[in-house]
């Protein structure tokens, strides 16, 4: 399933710029651009105008038939003009209710949506205006989904969508896998970049590193790659990859791009610690080589700066590791009785003791180089409904014995409070552990391995395992939340807020990548991240969108949004100078610059608008995104949740 590397004669690659792959040379000449100028590059003459808004369809700037048409031609034929995929559900040229009835099955399958060129996972930022729908003669529109896609599998075709983009004034977005949960893969009245067909990968068992500071195993990795064709490497080559814990994300685009965990965190670091080299388009159209040697500015700040802000990353070098087993087991209790015990649940109050006690054992997961996996949900058995815990803990590189004694003290508090928790066995794991997995095992109640009821044997949702509509609220509790009785409490006390009061769900993943686990790298990942113990999140409930329940307009998602700050606001109070991980994140949260990016902000900023001066990279949330704003370009007016489906306008011109 990958390609196998092209051996190209050293003679043939330009100097000094190392591609990973062969479709990595086919490249944009400066010959081809001079006879059409707007695909020329930045370094051409003149400069690009600078617009107070981006052009939009029925503007007289928008290019004509004729001209997508040449682009299309000069592309060789890869431009697409995608409608959304439920389309199908209306009336008109493309009406097929025999396919309408198959999306509606298939809706929550993230799979149908990593797979189209332009479709999401957590579909809000879209504005919702074509799904499924139930009512084919209403109207299907184009909303936040961009306009033109190009499906690149050539550098050439990535820099032909750059430099078009910057040169007619068009909104550019980039998609690898749509996983993002804020909508930064889509926009309105976009041409998009679409990297999903970059899928090369090339084990390197004795790779050497620029400046041969490292020699050893290490994979080039094209900007289609996903997490699952991470799975199949790792068996394949005998190897252990930081991968994410969701088959389809992408591992080179947003994911690396904004730091990278997996069930490694505090053993290896992030995906970002771990980079030797990157391959990019720059806003530029100039395709470059980044590492400590070469654009060492923007090595540093692709590496943690987010997603779609200083170019597009075709393919990096990351390192691996000797194959690093897992041994993992799971915790569960609740206020619900347990099935087919008549034990009682657990007091409200005792439940929360609980939490307190496992959020005090963090630290010592972390340090022992492990990964904590739990969720607080509202579940239901039978008539009842009550709060259940469930954590996963996993430990690398340790044996079933060792894990033994590692739970046991906390297994003793659990129990001196009244929580008699039975450890289901310990599993192991050769490489990695998807996210499947961790949450599949944690279903159990104490004393019992029956499961909640019939309701649960369903394996609940994660987030972002199913077609949602998620507003995310994220924090990092750090070190210092949890360095003291008094300092728990009253992080125990803000998550049950959340939870209790807010009625929301809580999912917390327990790691540390500090810097020494991640080897002192210099990287522009979230500093706060190398102090968390806890990165907390909390959503509503009811994730899976099914695509046919309506949504709500835009006053109601902005009240939804609002009410989630409230409790968001609470887990801010007491985590000052903390933050929170930009691709698991709330885009809009008010304290982005610091919630994301912290003391790199500044330093961020300036790379930016040195290497993208233009603005050809933007996205909600992302280094100086507040120097443009989203009009709506309907009749609604913008809530306070910002929608996809408007004009990119700057700020100031
Ligand atoms: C089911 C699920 C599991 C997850 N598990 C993990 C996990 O274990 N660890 C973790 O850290 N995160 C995890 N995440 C979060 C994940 O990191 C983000 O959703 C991330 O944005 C996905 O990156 P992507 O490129 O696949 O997605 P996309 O939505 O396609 O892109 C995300 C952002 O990156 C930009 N982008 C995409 N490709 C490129 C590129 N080649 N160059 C420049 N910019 C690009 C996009 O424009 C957008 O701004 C998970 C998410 C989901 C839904
Ligand atoms: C681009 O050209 C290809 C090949 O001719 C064609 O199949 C495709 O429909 C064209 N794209 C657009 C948007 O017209
Ligand atoms: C759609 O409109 C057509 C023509 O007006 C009408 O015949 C049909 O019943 C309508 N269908 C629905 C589902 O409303
Ligand atoms: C790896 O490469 C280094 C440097 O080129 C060399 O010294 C070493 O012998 C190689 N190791 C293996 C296992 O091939
Ligand atoms: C895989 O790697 C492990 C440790 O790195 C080693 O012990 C084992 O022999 C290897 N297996 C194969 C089939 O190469
Ligand atoms: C529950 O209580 C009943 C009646 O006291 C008893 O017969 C039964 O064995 C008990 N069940 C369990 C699982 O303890
Ligand atoms: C749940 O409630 C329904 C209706 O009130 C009742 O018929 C049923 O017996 C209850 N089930 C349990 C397990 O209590
Ligand atoms: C794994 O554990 C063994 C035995 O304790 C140790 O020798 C080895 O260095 C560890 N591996 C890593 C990568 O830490
Ligand atoms: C268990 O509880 C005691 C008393 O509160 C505490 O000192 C100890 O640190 C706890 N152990 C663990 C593993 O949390
Ligand atoms: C990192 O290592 C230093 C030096 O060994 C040590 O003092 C420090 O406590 C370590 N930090 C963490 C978070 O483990």
């Amino acid at each position: 399933m990958f390609l196998v590397p092209l051996t190209l004669s050293l003679s043939l690659l330009p100097l000094g710029l190392a591609a990973n792959f062969d479709w990595e040379n086919i490249r944009l000449t400066s010959t081809e651009t001079s006879s059409y100028p707007a695909i020329r590059f930045a370094s051409q003459p003149p400069p690009p105008p600078i617009s107070a808004c981006r052009t939009i369809p029925g503007d007289s700037s928008w290019p004509s038939e004729a001209e997508w048409a040449k682009f299309n031609d000069t592309l060789g034929g890869v431009l697409l003009k995608p409608r959304p995929l439920a389309v199908v559900c209306y009336t008109g040229d493309q009406y097929d209710s025999k396919r309408c009835e198959e999306l509606k099955q298939a809706w929550g399958n993230t799979v149908l949506h990593s797979n189209d060129p332009t479709s999401i996972m957590s579909q809000w930022a879209s504005g919702n205006t074509c799904v499924p729908t139930a009512f084919p003669n209403s109207t299907c529109t184009q909303g936040g989904y961009p306009v033109y896609v190009v499906k690149a599998t050539t550098v050439r075709h990535v820099q032909l969508a750059v430099n078009f983009a910057r040169n007619m004034n068009i909104r550019l977005v980039v998609k690898t896998s749509g996983h993002d949960f804020n909508g930064k893969s889509i926009g309105g009245h976009a041409l998009s970049i679409w990297t999903h067909d970059l899928k090369s990968l090339t084990y390197h068992p004795n790779y050497t590193s620029p400046s041969a500071t490292y020699t050893g195993r290490a994979v080039a990795l094209g900007a289609g790659i996903r997490a699952a064709d991470g799975y199949t490497a790792m068996s394949q080559y005998n190897m252990t990859m930081i991968v994410a814990g969701g088959s389809t994300v992408g591992l080179t685009g947003g994911y690396m791009q904004g730091g990278g965990h997996s069930s490694y965190t505090s053993f290896y670091g992030l995906v970002v610690d771990n980079v030797f080299s990157i391959q990019a388009v720059l806003a530029s159209g100039e395709f470059v080589t980044l590492s400590k040697d070469e654009n060492s500015d923007l090595f540093w700040a692709f590496r943690g700066g987010g997603g779609s802000t200083f170019g597009v990353v075709t393919s990096m070098v990351v390192k691996v590791f000797p194959v690093t087993p897992l041994v993992s087991s799971s915790i569960t209790f609740s206020t619900l009785p347990a099935r087919g015990s008549n034990s009682t649940g657990l007091s409200v109050e005792t439940f929360w003791k609980g939490v307190q006690e496992y959020l005090a054992y963090c630290v010592a997961i972390c340090d022992a180089g492990g990964l904590g996996y739990n969720f607080i949900r509202h579940a239901t058995s039978g008539n009842t409904t009550g709060l259940t815990f469930t954590t996963s803990i996993s430990l690398p590189n340790k044996t079933r014995t060792d894990y033994q004694s590692f739970i046991r003290p906390l297994l003793l508090n659990l129990s001196a409070l009244g929580i008699p928790v039975v450890l289901p066995p310990v599993k192991r794991f050769s490489n990695h552990v998807a996210q499947d997995e961790l949450y599949s095992r944690s279903l159990f109640m104490p004393n019992s391995n029956a499961p909640l009821d019939a309701h649960d044997t369903l394996r609940p949702r994660a987030l972002g395992d199913t077609v949602s509509q998620t507003l995310i609220a994220s924090r990092f509790f750090l070190r210092s939340n949890h360095a003291s009785p008094a300092a728990l409490s009253t992080m125990n006390a803000a998550i049950r807020a959340l939870v209790e009061d807010g009625g929301y769900t809580f999912h917390g993943i327990n790691h540390n990548p500090n810097l020494n686990v991640s080897g002192h790298p210099d990287n522009a990942v979230n500093p706060a991240w190398r102090q968390a113990i806890l990165h907390a999140q909390g959503y509503e409930g009811g994730l899976h969108w099914d695509g046919k329940d309506p949504v709500g307009g835009r006053k109601e998602w902005g009240e939804r949004w609002e009410r989630l700050q409230s409790y968001m606001q609470k887990w801010r109070d007491v985590t000052p100078n903390s933050g929170s991980y930009i691709n698991e994140g709330d885009a809009q949260d008010p304290s982005w610059k610091s919630a994301f990016f912290g003391r790199n902000y500044g330093r961020l900023l300036a790379i930016k608008h040195a290497r993208d001066p233009w603005g050809v990279f933007w996205a909600m949330g992302a280094v100086a995104h507040d120097e443009w704003v989203i009009r709506s370009t309907s009749d609604e007016e913008q809530g306070s949740l910002v929608m996809q489906d408007g004009r990119l306008c700057r700020v100031k011109v």
